[in-house]
C-alpha cells in the first residue's frame, strides 16, 4: 500500500498523471504559488472553465480538464488558512484530501499528484499538514484499490524533508 505513494521533489505541472491537485483559493480564478504555476502551464482555457464553476468552499474540491498540462485533469481544492489551529484547520485540510479522493474515485482517475496544500501562503504548519496528508492517503489506499499511485510533489526542501521523515516513521510503524 505504501508502494503506491511516491515522494518527489518536483514541479507538479510537469507530471503526466490522470490528475494533479491545485491548492486554489475559493474564487478558483487563479493566484500565486502552485495555483499560479498551474494556470500558467495549462493556458487560458483553464481560467475560462474555472469561471463557470462558481468558486469552491474551503475543504471541498472541483474538477476541470488539464488543457496544456501533461496531466489529463486538475482537481482544484481550497485548503484552510492557518489561524492557530482552533478554527477547524486540521479537519478542513483532511477534508481537502478526502474530497480530492472522492472526485478521483467517481471519475476513475487512478494516478494523482498533490502539492502541499495550505503549506505556502496559507501558513499551515508543515509537519502537521504532512501527517494529515499521509493519514488520509493511507486510509484511502486501504479502503479502496481504485487509486494506483499518489505522488506528493514537493517544491521546497522543508516540505520534501517533512514527507521523507513521515514516510520513514510510517515504515517503522511509528505514528
Ligand atoms: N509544484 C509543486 N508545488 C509547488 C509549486 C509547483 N509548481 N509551486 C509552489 N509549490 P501555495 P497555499 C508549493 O502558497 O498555501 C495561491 O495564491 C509551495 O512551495 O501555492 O495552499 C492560491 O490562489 C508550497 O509548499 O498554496 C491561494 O490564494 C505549496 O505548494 C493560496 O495561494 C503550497 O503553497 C493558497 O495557499
Amino acid at each position: 500500500m505504501m508502494g503506491k505513494i511516491e515522494i518527489l521533489k518536483t514541479d507538479i505541472t510537469t507530471l503526466a498523471v490522470d490528475a494533479i491537485v491545485n491548492a486554489a483559493n475559493s474564487s478558483l480564478l487563479g493566484g500565486g504559488g502552485v495555483d499560479g504555476a498551474i494556470h500558467r502551464a495549462a493556458g487560458p482555457g483553464l481560467l475560462d472553465e474555472c469561471r463557470l464553476l462558481g468558486g469552491c468552499k474551503t475543504g471541498q474540491a472541483k474538477l476541470t480538464r488539464g488543457y496544456k498540462l501533461p496531466a489529463k485533469q486538475i482537481i482544484h481544492t481550497v485548503g484552510p488558512v492557518w489561524y492557530g489551529g482552533q478554527n477547524g484547520e486540521p479537519e478542513l485540510l483532511a477534508s481537502c484530501y478526502r474530497s480530492c479522493f472522492a472526485i478521483a474515485r467517481s471519475h476513475n482517475l487512478r494516478t494523482l499528484a498533490f502539492p502541499a496544500i495550505s503549506c505556502g501562503v496559507y501558513r499551515f504548519p508543515v509537519d502537521l499538514a504532512v501527517k494529515i496528508a499521509m493519514r488520509e492517503t493511507t486510509a484511502e489506499l486501504k479502503r479502496d484499490d481504485a487509486i494506483q499511485q499518489v505522488i506528493f510533489a514537493c517544491f521546497d526542501e522543508a516540505v520534501y524533508a517533512a514527507y521523507l521523515r513521515a514516510e520513514k516513521e510510517h515504515s517503522l510503524g511509528v505514528d
